[in-house]
């Protein structure tokens, strides 16, 4: 099968290159040549692996990054999992070089020491890494990223956002919604503390961007707060001055967890606001609406564009990434992170 040469862009300016086949996906070419790209379902669901071909043709292998939805910023907008090389092709990445890997995601082994209901469906479970020569004891990431699970007695693994700051004690947090149809939710149930898992990572492209001093606002759908949750822990761990907002999303009152938490985040970072966005049940005080109705809003009256940062099901995604869009939200100043269900 005939190769094709590659050329990526990272954000930052550097550049990559490596052979890909005509019958393989770029990810996969990239990969062969142990450059490690981010990536997350493989299965062309996430959209994690999204870059834009500047040069060249390509097949798009099944799936575009706007299938179903309106993420893709332009017709040249791929996702490496998918796309096959027809001739050589320049690619631009959305993330800097410091997130390409060289070597293996590396894999590590961590003890639950708390797993606790904080509500109906959701989990809170937090592990401990266990120290290795290799990484030592501490748990480094940036904020915002996520870590692979293998969930026990499978080949399977489950990516989660973490929902803390990075730490010098191996102290890992994840908000879980749980499925009991799902296969991690099917462990779940079953799940106690001083069980031994092997997680992978830390991984993702999700992460704060230095963008002067623009308000950012977060937006997250039920569990989706996680990640925003560990960028205000850091944010505030800094004395950061950014005007901030997290807007919180659930369907019903009852579904919304660690108000405590967020509260005394919003003593550590004072110019915190918060807005429970409720979408069913009656709405009481400090409550708001429809998150993207209240979104639109609050968009409409924004002095300046805010920077967005959204995390949950591909319809919220979707929804504010059309809704920032819609007022003026530049492009490049929308950031996300799809789940996937599994
Ligand atoms: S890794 Fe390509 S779409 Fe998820």
């Amino acid at each position: 099968m005939t190769e094709f040469e590659i050329t990526a862009y990272t954000r930052d300016g550097q550049v990559l290159t490596f052979p890909c086949r005509g019958d393989e996906a770029l990810l996969a070419g990239a990969e062969r040549q142990n450059i490690v790209l981010p990536a997350q379902c493989r299965k062309g669901s996430c959209g994690a692996c999204t870059a834009t071909v500047r040069a060249g043709s390509y097949g798009l292998g099944s799936l575009r990054p706007n299938d179903g939805g309106s993420l893709a910023r332009n017709e040249r907008e791929v996702l490496l999992c998918q796309a096959t090389p027809r001739s050589a092709l320049v690619v631009d990445l959305p993330y800097d070089h410091a997130f390409v890997r060289f070597e293996p995601v590396p894999e590590r082994w961590a003890e639950i020491v708390a797993l606790d209901r904080v509500a109906p469906g959701t989990e809170r479970m937090q592990l401990r890494l266990q120290a290795d020569e290799v990484c030592g004891s501490a748990a480094e990431f940036a904020p915002g990223q996520y870590m692979e699970i293998l969930v026990p007695g499978t080949a399977e693994w489950r990516a989660y956002s973490l929902a803390n700051n990075t730490n010098w004690d191996g102290h890992l947090e994840f908000l879980i919604a749980q499925r009991p149809d799902g296969l991690f939710g099917r462990y779940l149930q079953r799940a106690a503390v001083g069980d031994r898992l092997r997680v992978k990572g830390p991984s993702g492209v999700f992460t704060l961007q230095e963008n002067g001093l623009h308000p950012r606002w977060f937006i997250g759908g039920h569990t989706g707060v996680a990640p925003l949750l560990s960028m205000l822990c850091s944010m505030a761990a800094w004395g950061d001055s950014h005007p901030v907002r997290l807007y919180f999303a659930v369907r019903d009152g009852g579904e919304l967890f660690l108000e405590d938490a967020i509260e005394e985040l919003r003593q550590r970072l004072p110019q915190l606001e918060v807005k429970y966005c409720v979408s069913r049940s009656h709405r009481e005080r400090f409550h708001y609406g429809n998150v993207l109705e209240t979104l639109e809003a609050d968009l409409r009256s924004a002095g300046t564009p805010p920077d967005c940062y959204v995390c949950g099901s591909a319809r919220l995604v979707e929804g504010v990434t059309a809704c920032a869009r819609n007022h003026g939200v530049a492009e490049d100043r929308i950031y996300h992170e799809r789940f996937v269900a599994t």
